[in-house]
């Protein structure tokens, strides 16, 4: 279904643990599900994403990490070199998650020291942008980022149309939205006119708990800004899937809440399709 130029969608919310990497993998795996042809990149040193499809960070051959080295290398000796040889073309993997499979660029923890080495670089905003015009052949690139404000997830707003940061629903983590929201707003301004957002996903949901009710409303405020789609509800499917590997069928039949949990996560894949058949 390839179209000429991808969607590009990065999750992203300085707040650690708030289900950046579940997201990422599960919007992968669904909109893959879908026909839609899909690279999923790790740009988080953390390496949870990488870990999470099953390789071991310390060991991979190919990374993001030297993508970003070979295109620095580049534009430090842009006089002798045409082009960047080591491109996301040379380091993707083609996973198969269950029953889906989609190309995926896992990271390691060297890509840490390019959040130093990208803030001494002019232009070392954009550097995810010139390495992903050279990317043809999808529909969407979603882009899992790393719990700050980081150079890389800098770079990450710079080169996406999109971003979409899950959220749990604590007061603290809905007060760390207003620096998220005004970081786009300056990447927008700066960078990069194209970024908006798809939305606000609210994550680990307990209907019951009267806090995280309220907290949804209070969340809810944000609507005029920005969409905030339903809730992905607590579960513990998402560990379940990512430990045994079973069908999303046999999951569902296993567990009440995955049902629910796919549902919430579906409204997002409704929109990037939506988005990528224009
Ligand atoms: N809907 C959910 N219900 C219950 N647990 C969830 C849900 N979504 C994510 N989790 C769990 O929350 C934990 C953190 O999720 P995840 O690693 O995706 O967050 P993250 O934002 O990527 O973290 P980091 O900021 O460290 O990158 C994981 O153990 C994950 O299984
Ligand atoms: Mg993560």
């Amino acid at each position: 279904m390839a179209s000429s130029e991808a969607l590009k969608v990065a999750i992203a919310n300085q707040k650690g643990g708030t289900g950046k990497t579940t997201t990422a993998l599960i919007l992968s795996y669904l909109l893959s599900r879908r026909g839609c042809d899909v690279l999923a990149i790790d740009l988080d040193p953390q390496s949870s994403f990488t870990l999470a499809l099953g390789y071991d960070p310390d060991e991979v051959d190919k990374s993001v990490t030297d993508v970003f080295s070979e295109y620095v290398a580049f534009y430090d000796k842009r006089l002798k070199r045409e082009k960047p040889e080591l491109t996301i073309e040379y380091v993707k993997e083609r996973v198969n998650f269950m029953d889906a499979k989609f190309d995926f660029v896992p990271s390691n923890p060297r890509l840490e020291a390019y959040n130093l080495q990208l803030g001494a670089m002019v232009g070392g905003e954009r550097l995810l942008h010139r390495v992903l015009d050279d990317v043809e052949g999808y529909d969407v690139v979603i882009i899992d980022t790393q719990p700050t404000l980081s150079k890389l997830v800098i770079n990450a707003l710079v080169a996406a149309d999109k971003i979409l940061a899950p959220v749990e629903l604590s007061y603290l983590s809905i007060g760390g939205l207003t620096l998220l929201m005004s970081t786009v707003a300056d990447v927008k301004e700066l960078y990069n006119r194209n970024l908006s957002w798809l939305g606000i996903l609210p994550v680990k949901y307990e209907k019951r708990s009267v806090i995280v009710r309220e907290n949804m409303e209070r969340l809810k405020v944000l609507e005029e800004h920005v969409k905030i789609y339903p809730p992905v509800p607590k579960s513990v499917a998402l560990e379940r899937l990512l430990i045994e590997r079973i069908s999303i069928e046999d999951l569902v039949k296993k567990l009440k809440s995955a049902k629910e949990v796919l549902y919430a996560y579906e409204n997002v894949v409704r929109d990037v399709e939506e988005l990528i058949r224009g």
